[in-house]
C-alpha cells in the first residue's frame, strides 16, 4: 500500500459517509431508525477516518518520525470507514450482529489508531525540530498535546460503550447520548481543539492573543465533558446542569481564543472555519438550553445533532480540507470556486431544514418532502466536495507535504518574498 493512498482515501470516504447520513437523517420522519443510522454513519465512517487520515499526513512532519506500517494504516482507515456502514446497515434492518460487527469494527480501528501513534512516537527523531512560529506557541502546543490525549482517552471510551451497548443497556442512563457525546465532544472536538493550537499560529501570520486563556479552555473542557457524560449514564440531572452550561463557556473561550487568528486564514478556510464556529455557538447553546430545561431537548434533538455534525465538523472538515488537500496532493484544489455555492447551500439548507422540522413538530402542517430536499441538498453539496477533493489528488498525487514555515519578519527585516499558496506551512 503507497502511503500516499491513505490520505485521501479517509477523507473521501469520510465525505462520502457524511453525505450519506445526511441522506439518511432526512429521512427521519418515514422511520425513526434512519435517524440512529444517520448518526452512527456521520459518527463512525464520517469523522473518525477523515480524523485519523489527517493525523497520517500531519503527526509525522511536527514528531520528525515514521510510521512503521503504512499496511497496518490502510486497515484501520478500511475499517473505520466499514465500521458505521456496517452499523447503520445493522440499526436500520435491525441485525443485531451486524450492529456489533460494526462497532467491534470500530473498536478495533480505535485501538490500531493509537497502537500506531504509540509506537510513532518511540521511532528515533529524524532531522531538526520545524522552526517555531514564535516562542509563546511552545505553551500553546503543550495544552494542544493536553487535548489530544484527552481525546485518545474518549476515542476508546466512546467506542467501548459502543460495543458494550449492543450487548446490554443499563436500565439507567441515556447510553445512545453518552455514546454519541463521549465521541462527539471527548474526541472530535478535543481534537479539533488540539489541531487549532498546534496549526493557527502556523497558518497564518499572527499570534494567540489569549494565551491565558488556551489553559482555561482544556479545563473547563475536561470538567465539562467528564461531568455531561457522567450526568448522561447516570441520569443525574443536576450535574448535568453544571456540565451543559460549563461545555458551553469552554467552547465560547475556545472561540474567543481562535478567532483573531480564524480571520487571518486565506480565503475558503476561513469562511469554512469562521461557519463552523458560528454553527458551533448554535448548536451547543441549544445543547445548552436542554441540560436548563429537559423539555427543550425533543423538540430541538435533531437540529441541535445537525448545527454541530453537518454544521459544525462539516464546515470545519470543508473549511481545514480546502487548506491540507492542495498541500498533501501537491496541486491546486480543483473547481476551488464551488465553494460559493456549497458553504451557502449547506448553511441555508440546516437553517431551513430546521425551520420545517419545528414546524412539522408543532403539526403546522406536513413538511416531510421539504426536509428531505433541504437533506439532499446538504448531502450533494457534501459529495461534490468529496469529489473535488478525489480529482485534486488524482491529479498529482506523490507530491511530499511541504513544511515551509510561514515566514515572520523581524524588526528592520525586509519583507520576505511571496510564496505560492502551496509552500505555506502545514
Ligand atoms: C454544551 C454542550 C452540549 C450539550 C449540553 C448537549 C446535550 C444534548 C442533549 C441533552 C441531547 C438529547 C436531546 C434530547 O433528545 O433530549 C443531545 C443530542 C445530541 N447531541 Fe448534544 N450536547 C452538547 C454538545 C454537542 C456537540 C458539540 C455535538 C457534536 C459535535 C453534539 C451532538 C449531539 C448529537 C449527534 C445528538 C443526537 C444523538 C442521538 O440522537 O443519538 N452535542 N445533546
Amino acid at each position: 500500500m503507497k502511503p500516499w493512498w491513505i490520505a485521501p482515501i479517509g477523507i473521501v470516504g469520510g465525505l462520502a459517509s457524511l453525505s450519506v447520513a445526511s441522506l439518511a437523517a432526512g429521512l427521519t420522519l418515514r422511520d425513526g431508525r434512519w435517524w440512529e443510522a444517520a448518526v452512527h454513519l456521520a459518527v463512525l465512517s464520517g469523522l473518525l477516518p477523515m480524523i485519523f487520515a489527517v493525523n497520517h499526513r500531519i503527526v509525522p512532519v511536527f514528531s520528525r518520525r515514521k510510521w512503521r506500517s503504512d499496511s497496518l494504516w490502510f486497515l484501520l482507515i478500511v475499517a473505520a470507514l466499514a465500521s458505521g456502514v456496517i452499523s447503520a446497515i445493522g440499526i436500520k434492518e435491525r441485525e443485531l450482529w451486524f450492529e456489533r460487527g460494526g462497532a467491534a469494527l470500530a473498536l478495533v480501528a480505535g485501538v490500531l489508531f493509537l497502537q500506531q501513534l504509540g509506537q510513532l512516537f518511540r521511532q528515533p527523531v529524524s532531522g531538526p525540530p520545524p522552526p517555531m512560529p514564535y516562542d509563546g506557541q511552545r505553551d500553546a502546543d503543550r495544552v494542544a498535546i493536553m487535548f489530544s490525549r484527552m481525546a485518545g482517552l474518549y476515542l476508546i471510551a466512546g467506542l467501548v460503550i459502543g460495543l458494550v451497548t449492543t450487548f446490554s443497556t443499563p436500565d439507567r442512563g441515556r447510553w445512545e447520548l453518552v455514546w454519541a457525546h463521549t465521541l462527539l465532544l471527548g474526541f472530535v472536538v478535543s481534537m479539533a481543539s488540539s489541531v487549532t493550537y498546534h496549526v493557527l499560529t502556523r497558518w497564518t501570520p499572527g499570534r494567540w492573543r489569549t494565551p491565558r486563556l488556551i489553559p482555561v479552555h482544556f479545563v473547563l473542557a475536561a470538567i465539562a465533558t467528564l461531568a455531561m457524560v457522567v450526568a448522561l449514564a447516570t441520569d443525574q440531572s443536576w450535574l448535568f446542569k453544571i456540565g451543559g452550561p460549563t461545555q458551553a463557556i469552554a467552547l465560547l473561550i475556545w472561540g474567543i481564543n481562535c478567532a483573531p487568528l480564524l480571520l487571518q486564514l486565506p480565503s475558503v478556510t476561513r469562511e469554512g472555519m469562521m461557519l463552523a464556529f458560528g454553527f458551533l455557538a448554535i448548536g451547543v447553546s441549544l445543547g445548552a438550553a436542554f441540560a436548563i430545561d429537559a423539555h427543550f431537548g425533543p423538540i430541538y434533538r435533531q437540529v441541535h445533532a445537525e448545527f454541530n455534525v453537518f454544521g459544525w465538523a462539516g464546515f470545519l472538515i470543508l473549511g481545514a480540507a480546502s487548506y491540507l488537500v492542495p498541500r498533501f496532493a501537491g496541486s491546486q484544489m480543483v473547481w476551488t470556486n464551488l465553494y460559493r455555492l456549497q458553504f451557502p447551500a449547506i448553511a441555508l439548507s440546516l437553517f431551513v431544514g430546521g425551520a420545517f422540522r419545528r414546524m412539522q413538530n408543532d403539526g403546522r402542517g406536513d413538511y416531510q418532502t421539504w426536509i428531505e430536499l433541504t437533506h439532499a441538498i446538504i448531502a450533494v453539496a457534501l459529495a461534490s466536495f468529496a469529489l473535488q477533493v478525489a480529482l485534486t489528488f488524482r491529479a498529482r498525487p506523490s507530491a511530499p507535504v511541504l513544511l515551509t514555515p510561514t515566514p515572520r519578519r523581524q524588526p528592520g527585516q525586509a519583507p520576505p518574498k511571496p510564496q505560492s499558496q502551496l509552500q505555506r506551512a502545514v
